[in-house]
């Protein structure tokens, strides 16, 4: 389906990543996939895809933004200029209340989860534009963008700010065919949900609010993303895709 087109996905050594970078790859693209610590589970992700024609796997922390140079500078080495970035690298809510927050700590997962995305859909769109081509975005964002959870300020307020970020580019972008979009997952079992994992009272718990009545799988999600990045979503953009089982639903409900 994607025909050579390179796609660049962040946090690809892991859960959404890498079922994405699978998903991606396995329709035609190739894939340069991040990971953050775990070289030898993206060295894998990169080998289930193919041979270094088809995916690398290179190091770069998000956040910061010569390392985001470097990912860039090395996919186009590589494989040229990238179409599709899917952004899907980011740390999950700490739990801790705004009032015994740490600034180190808000500041750690507002710099993974929106000053990630902000970087890398930079450098995209300015590789892009010395060529004059379309491309795609997707941003993972979460269902917490909009419905926020006590302890949850510094991923709720990422999110938040991510949904936004995304809205905005696809303005900006629109002209130049450079579609923009957010995936919003619910509970998708994954390494960010490793208790749900190891527990099955605890995933049990959790599922029995979720009203399609079970967790998600990161290939479901990873299929909504190749959807997106595809020719036949040529119309789609500036929007967020909620994919949680009906999950952000429930809100509010016998009040
Ligand atoms: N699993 C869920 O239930 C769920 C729900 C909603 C949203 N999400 C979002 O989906 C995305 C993927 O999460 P996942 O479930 O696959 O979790 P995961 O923990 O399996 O994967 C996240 C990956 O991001 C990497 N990462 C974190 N900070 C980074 C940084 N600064 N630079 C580079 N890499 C970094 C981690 O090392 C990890 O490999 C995240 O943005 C997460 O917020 C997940």
């Amino acid at each position: 389906m994607f025909y050579d087109k390179t796609a660049i996905v962040t946090g690809g050594e892991s859960g959404i990543g890498a079922a994405c970078a699978k998903a991606l790859g396995a329709a035609g693209a190739r894939v340069v996939l991040t990971y953050y610590h775990d070289q030898a589970a993206a060295e894998a992700v990169a080998r289930s895809i193919g041979d270094t024609t088809r995916a690398i796997a290179v190091q770069a922390d998000v956040g910061d933004e010569s390392a985001v140079e470097h990912l860039f500078a090395t996919a186009e080495a590589a494989f040229g200029p990238a179409r599709m970035l899917v952004n899907s690298a980011g740390l999950n809510m700490s739990g801790v209340m705004l009032a015994d927050m740490a600034l180190a700590q808000f500041d750690r997962v507002v710099r993974s989860d929106l000053y990630g995305p902000f970087l890398t859909c930079r450098r995209f769109v300015r590789a892009l534009e010395a060529k004059d081509q379309g491309g795609r975005i997707v941003n993972i964002s979460s269902i917490h963008e909009r419905a926020p959870r006590p302890g949850g300020v510094d991923y709720d307020a990422a999110k938040g700010g991510l949904a936004q970020l995304t809205a905005t580019l696809a303005l900006e972008l629109a002209p130049r065919r450079i579609a923009v979009n957010g995936v919003a997952p619910g509970m998708i079992l994954t390494p960010m949900n490793q208790s749900a994992l190891d527990n099955p009272a605890e995933r049990a718990a959790k599922e029995k609010a979720i009203p399609w009545g079970r967790a998600g799988q990161p290939e479901e999600v990873a299929a909504l993303v190749t959807f997106l990045l595809s020719p036949a979503a040529d119309y789609i953009t500036g929007t967020t895709v909620v994919i949680d089982g009906a999950l952000s639903l429930t809100v509010a409900q016998g009040a």
